[in-house]
């Protein structure tokens, strides 16, 4: 006797199993699903895995995503603890870890997910070595540079999330001073994301007029509107998401789809990342930090050198400094 299928359904040619945008996203927490859920509503993938070592969350999780699907266009949705689901993929996004405690600084969080990225890192470059991986977990830039250590990958194909949320934020709180939005309103940190970040006021415009020279003291202890308050802001604004609703997801699930998609689509825009910056504004040793990249299929194909001023450079050292303090001390 035939099924409803069969009487329904005439098969004329086999499907074409294989995917050609797969994106697998390593840890279903806060930060793991705000990226899932904003790479759906994007369209990015055609098939997107998630995994993670908590296999009651991760079913949860994807049954959840599932059920949605006749609301978005990603045909296919796979989970499980093993790295064979992420076979295939383009783009591997790392989330998986230990967050922040209340009080906790994102340095001190180093060697927990040190040892976490151990147990990763191996099982996604062996079933896909040809992926570009996007480093979230924090602290985000030291763990990049383990993850590029351990994967074995060229320092193009491992990219931190950096400053790219930091930037958003820097690009909003400006907008938010103005009355203009952020898309309008250009600006950059660069270094690490946290803490010691670099704010570049030489380059803050709104249509190509830059603030500076409207305001010459614009960033300075002498400013008497106290832009540099909106730095200050910037490096505060993740602790105080944090202190309020106990961790930080919307907005950096957001900005890292936004790296996603220049990388899938190829767009080759520039974003602040987190890359190799060894030989470069006087930096010596294998640190990653985010500067202007250029982001297409290939990773980071190119950096764009920006002319810092000596105040600038200096910072962006010693936001390089301070992580290198960190990072001398760990064994991988
Ligand atoms: N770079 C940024 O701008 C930025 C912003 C926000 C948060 N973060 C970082 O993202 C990370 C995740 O934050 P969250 O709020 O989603 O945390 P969370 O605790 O909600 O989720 C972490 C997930 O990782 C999973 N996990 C832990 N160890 C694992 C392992 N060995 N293998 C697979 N999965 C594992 C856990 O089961 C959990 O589901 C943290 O390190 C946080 O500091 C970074």
């Amino acid at each position: 006797m035939s099924t409803v299928k069969e009487k329904l359904i005439q098969n004329l040619t086999e499907e074409d199993k294989t995917s050609r945008c797969k994106i697998t996203v390593v840890g279903v927490g806060n930060v793991g699903m705000a990226c899932a859920i904003s790479i759906l509503l994007k369209n990015l993938a055609d098939e997107l895995a998630l995994i993670d070592s908590d296999e009651n969350k991760l079913k949860g999780e994807m049954l959840d995503l599932l059920h949605g699907s006749l609301f978005f266009s990603t045909p296919k949705i796979v989970s499980g603890k093993d790295y064979k689901v992420s076979a295939n993929s383009k783009l591997v996004i790392i989330t998986a870890g230990a967050r922040q405690k209340v009080g906790e600084t994102r340095l001190d969080l180093v060697q927990r997910n040190l040892v976490i990225m151990k147990s990763i890192v191996p099982g996604i470059v062996q079933n896909s070595p040809d992926c570009k991986i996007l480093i979230v977990s924090n602290p985000v830039d030291i763990l990049t540079y383990v993850v590029w250590k351990i994967s074995g990958l060229p320092a193009s194909h491992v990219i931190g999330s950096g400053c790219n949320l930091d930037s958003a934020r820097f690009r909003y709180l400006i907008g938010e001073k103005l009355g203009v939005h952020p898309t309008s309103c250009h600006g950059w940190v660069l270094g690490e994301h946290g803490d010691s970040s670099v704010p570049l006021w030489s380059g803050v415009n709104v249509a190509g007029v830059p603030l500076k020279s409207l305001n010459p003291e614009l960033g300075t202890d002498s400013d008497k509107e106290q832009w540099k308050k909106v730095h200050k802001q910037v490096v505060e604004s993740g602790y105080e998401v944090l202190r309020l609703k106990g961790y930080t997801s919307w907005a950096i699930g957001l900005s890292v789809t936004d790296l996603a998609g220049s990388m899938l689509k190829n767009l080759r825009r520039v974003h602040p990342v987190s890359t190799l910056v060894k030989g470069l504004y006087g930096i010596k040793e294998e640190i990653f930090l985010s500067i202007p990249c250029i982001l297409g299929r290939n990773g980071i194909t190119d950096i764009v050198k920006v002319n810092l001023n000596p105040e600038e450079e200096a910072l962006l050292k010693k936001s390089a400094d301070t992580l290198w303090n960190v990072q001398k001390n760990l064994e991988i």
